[in-house]
């Protein structure tokens, strides 16, 4: 599904937008089983917010605890101070995730398509296996900012070869959040990492050198797009302060036999699914 002049861009950019990927009916659908589950959240449980800014959930279990399930994380300004709820519940969180291609049988089924295996293949990945997926909410007026950060940082091989598949689940533009990228800058070397600790993890800083945003590119697209974004390669996102919620679906995929450091936060406690195989861990 990738030409060869998209192979080019992505090798060249550290990222491609391949237009019309997902039909707007599927895109409806993934939206609608992510509300689906922030509806029935249940509130008792001592949840999580989710901050790339200050990373203040990595010392929680709820999210240390998430890489083989299907948690809700909310976002940081969704309480008052005295531990309210402050926002209707449908714009309350940032995230789902880390399993949802494992937990549930509609985002599985769409990530076990052969055609997510065949673009891999393209960009030349070996035995490209799934490791990670997560539902970002990004709702109107409350989706947070997502610092600049690369996907190897938070999800390292040896050799590196994370690369994360963005789907726009609605039109994204500036005034909603769209993502933003440096395009280039993945053949600088990675300068942070994410490293867990027994029940912590927390980010160190390898270089200091602030990246220079100037020279970042919004990537507007419309829905159904999917964004193909290199592990180092820097990408961002703003608050979404528009009436539009900007709904997206990532799907973070390595190498299968790449060496998979175990000071990565996320412990998989099954064998990774192969791209183009059964994901659903219910048909298995
Ligand atoms: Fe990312």
């Amino acid at each position: 599904m990738l030409t060869p002049a998209q192979c080019a861009a992505y090798h060249r950019d550290g990222f491609v937008v391949i237009p019309d990927a997902v039909d707007a009916k599927t895109c409806r659908a993934l939206h609608e089983r992510a509300l689906s589950w922030t509806r029935d959240a249940d509130l008792t449980q001592p949840m999580a917010a989710f901050s790339t800014v200050d990373h203040q959930h990595a010392d929680e279990q709820w999210f240390l605890e998430s890489g083989d399930t299907i948690r809700l994380f909310f976002e940081p300004d969704a309480h008052s101070p005295d531990g309210q709820l402050a926002v209707p519940l449908a714009q309350a969180f940032n995230k789902a995730g880390h399993a949802l291609h494992r937990d549930d049988p509609l985002f599985a089924l769409f990530s076990s398509q052969a055609r997510w295996q065949q673009l891999a293949d393209a960009l030349g990945l070996r035995r490209p296996a799934a490791l990670q997926s997560m539902f970002l909410y990004k709702a109107a007026g409350t989706g947070g900012e997502v610092s600049c950060h690369t996907d190897h940082s938070f999800l390292r091989t040896e050799p590196s070869s994370v690369v994360g598949l963005w789907f726009a689940l609605a039109d994204a533009d500036r005034s909603n959040g769209c993502m933003w990228a440096l395009p280039g800058s993945h053949r600088e070397p990675v300068r942070q990492r994410f490293v867990r600790e027994g029940s912590r993890a927390t980010l160190e800083t390898l270089d200091a050198t602030p990246y220079d945003l100037s020279d970042a590119v919004p990537l507007e697209v419309r829905q159904g797009s999917l964004i193909v974004l290199h592990g180092h390669l820097p990408h961002f996102s703003h608050p979404n302060h528009s009436a539009r919620p900007r709904p997206a679906y990532t799907l973070h995929v390595i190498e299968a036999d790449a060496t998979y450091p175990p000071d990565n936060w996320l412990v998989p406690s099954w064998p990774l699914p192969l791209l183009g195989t059964p994901m659903w861990r219910g048909a298995v």
